[in-house]
Order: C-alpha cells, then structure tokens, then sequence
C-alpha cells in the first residue's frame, strides 16, 4: 500500500477544514487512559446518563416488528409528526410536517443546510466563541464564515451593533446557538430583540437557530427560540434541534429541523444522495423520545445545575480565574486572561490557551479543549456532564495547577 496519496488526489476543500478538536482532545485523553495515566476527560460534549429505558424500548420493538429497512429520505411520517408537534408544544412553532427534516444527528442537519445552499462567496455569521463546527461545515460548502466576537463582558452574548455591522450584500445566513456550546449563553426575549430587530432589517439574511441544549436550561430559566420571539422571521428561520443531548441519545444519530418547505425539499435532495436516510430503528427511538414521557428532564436538569454551581464556584477559586456562571447546556468557558504569560514550575511558559490545556493536561491528567478551538482566546471549555466526584476531583487539580503558576 502507498505511505502517500498522489499530489493533488484529495479535495482541496478538506486542505480548508481541520478535524474536530473536541473529538481529538476526547480520544487524546481517551488514549493517555489506555496508556494507564490517570486522566479526567473534561472535554467531550456528551450527557453520562444512559438512554432513558422507554426509548430503548422503542427501539427494540422496532427491530422486533422489522422496522429495518430503507426509509423516507426525510425521516418517517411518524416522526416528522412527532417533530412538528414538538415544535408547538414546546417552541409555539407552527411546522407542518412536510415542513420537517430528519437526518442523521444534529451535525449532519446543518450540513445538508449548509450544502444545500452555499454558492461560492456567500458569507455565513458564525458567533464566536462558537461550536467547532460551524465555520468548517460553511467552509466544506464553499462559503465564507464571517466571525462576529461575543465578548465576556456581554455575558458571551452577540450584540446588536455587532452583528450589524457583520452583514453585508453577500451574508445568506447567521447560525444562532442558545444555550451555547461552549459557553451555556442564553439569550432573553428582550436580549433576542436586539438581534431581530437588526435582522429584520436585511431580508436576506437567514436564520439558522441551533436550540439543541434548549432543555439544558437551569435557575428557571425559559428559552425561547428565535422565530417564537420574532415571528416575522419565521419564514426565513430554520430552527434546527435533535435527541443528542436532551435524551442522552449521541450514539443514536437523529437530529431534525423544521423550515421553509423548499429548503427542506433541497435538503431532502441532498440527502437523497449522500445519506439515503437516518437509521430507521433510531428514528423509531426518537418518536418514542419526542411523544413519550417528559419527566427525566427535570431530573436531568437538576442533576446539571448542581454541577454547574459546584465547577462554577471552585474554578472561581483558582488563582488567575474568572468563570462566569452561564443559563445552560453543559459547559463552562472560564477566561485565563490573567495567567497568560505564567510559568509552570517546570519551566514551561503558558502563552496561549492551548499551551494551558497541554500542560494541563500533561501535570495534572485533566483534559478541557483550550478557547482557540472555538475562536476566542484565552480561555477553555469544561463539559461538566460527568460526576460530582470527578467533577470535584478535576477542579482541585486545576485550582493546584493554576496555584503552582508563576
Ligand atoms: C451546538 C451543537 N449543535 C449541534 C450538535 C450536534 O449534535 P448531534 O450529535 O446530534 O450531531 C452539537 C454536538 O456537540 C452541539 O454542541
């Protein structure tokens, strides 16, 4: 076999993206554990709940009644029903159902957007710090990210004249994330207004709103989706959502998305040739997820917003650190502006994000993704969806970490 491809045999769009740095930082520290080092993986963005049983109950009765075929390209009806009753009893989204979109995960929903729409200058608002994905997934469909910075002190929350002055003839979309991964920002409908009333303003503008933590929200928090809080946009929202994290269902791949019927029905074309359709016994478990009982999900947020509370405030604690407390989703996104420039007692010299989470990594066995990876800087994520126990144990490793700084 050859050690190398001929020159120029790989598409020169994938010389344009990088592999995902949470998926590398999770296998990085994945791999230091089968080594026998003693690591806590902070990184990945996956609930540590099982699948709830009804659901995997579902999917076993779906196997049994040989639901195991080739489906509708764009999910099966019953789901697409279950997705467009989910949008209005939850988000007050009126979508009919032909107006609703499977695919396989969350990622593979704003991808067949993406490619399905994409000509080659169009620029797409990205929100930094944003989900690793965005900016690659516009940059495999051609299109160009434009980077709008939502800063620390707006409680990583973009802001109006920001965004304003970010939009130009040629921005087709912005991709919208509450809760945020990897910040947990959420945004209020008088905080949602400043942001519509400026999209209201550039009708070429699409939204494409990304809610898939909007049950990850804690302190009584109420989400709202965007198109609820501006209904004028509806028509150019597509608001894209899945099983992933709300029922601790990652593995199982189905995300979903409800939009403007001729977008769906390109997306649906795509699809029809990439993909062919979502795994039927997965779809079978979502329907149960969506229409059955709703009563882990406060269980799972209360199990969350204990989490948050205790990472929050022993990170605060640490020397150097600045942790703010955010509404949702599972993660943290603490500032290191002020160790910047440190010196491990090893004599390694922080100088970035990314030297922080090495060394961190290195010292103390604990793996976080730095903020560069997500396009704002100096800082780095925590997922804290794993236990208290490990939880606690991580951030008594950091605050020594950062103590041992100089
Ligand atoms: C903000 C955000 N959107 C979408 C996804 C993708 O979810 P899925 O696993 O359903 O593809 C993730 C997963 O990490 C995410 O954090």
């Amino acid at each position: 076999m050859p050690a190398s491809l001929p020159p120029g045999f790989l598409a020169e769009s994938l010389g344009r993206i990088k592999p995902s740095p949470t998926i590398a930082a999770t296998q990085k520290a994945r791999d230091l554990k089968a080594a026998g080092r003693d690591v806590i993986g902070l990184g990945a963005g996956e609930p540590d709940f099982d699948t709830p049983d009804n659901i995997k109950e579902a999917a076993i009765a779906a196997i049994r009644r040989g639901e195991t075929k080739y489906t509708a390209v764009e999910g099966i009806p019953e789901l697409r029903a279950a997705v467009a009753r989910k949008f209005k009893r939850e988000n007050g989204l009126d979508y009919t159902p032909a107006q609703c979109f499977v695919g396989p995960g969350g990622k593979s929903v704003i991808y067949a957007a993406m490619m399905a729409t994409l000509n080659p200058g169009d620029e797409v608002i990205c929100v930094a710090p944003y989900w690793v994905s965005y900016p690659d997934i516009v940059l495999l469909g051609g299109g160009k990210p434009v980077i709008v910075d939502a800063r620390i002190e707006d409680g990583f929350r973009l802001q109006p004249e920001a965004l304003e002055r970010a939009i130009t003839p040629k921005t087709k979309w912005i991709i919208f994330n509450q809760p945020s991964n990897p910040t947990g920002a959420c945004y209020t409908p008088a905080q949602l207004k400043g942001i519509t009333d400026v999209l209201l303003r550039h009708p070429q503008v699409w939204i494409l709103t990304d809610d898939m933590y909007e049950h990850l929200v804690y302190g009584g928090f109420k989400f709202t989706s965007i198109a609820a809080a501006e209904p004028r946009l509806y028509e150019r929202t597509l608001t894209v959502n899945g099983v992933s994290k709300a029922y601790s269902m990652t593995g199982w791949r189905i995300g979903y998305c409800g939009g403007a019927e001729p977008l769906i029905k390109a997306m649906t074309k795509l699809q029809s040739q990439s993909v062919s359709n979502p795994t039927s016994i997965s779809q079978w478990a979502s329907v149960e997820a969506l229409n059955g009982p709703q009563d882990f999900i406060p269980k799972f947020q209360k199990i969350f917003e204990e989490r948050r509370d205790l990472v929050v405030s022993m990170l605060n604690q640490a020397a150097g650190m600045e942790c703010p407390k955010p509404e949702g989703a599972f993660y943290v996104y603490p500032s290191i502006r002020k160790l910047i420039g440190k010196e491990t007692p090893g004599g390694k010299k922080i100088q970035t994000d990314e030297d922080f989470a090495n060394e961190l990594l290195e010292t103390e066995g604990v793996a976080v993704v730095h903020g560069a990876a997500f396009g704002l800087s100096p800082f780095f994520r925590i997922s804290y969806a794993t236990s208290n126990q490990l939880l606690e144990e991580a951030c008594r490793r950091i605050q020594r970490f950062c103590g041992n700084l100089r």
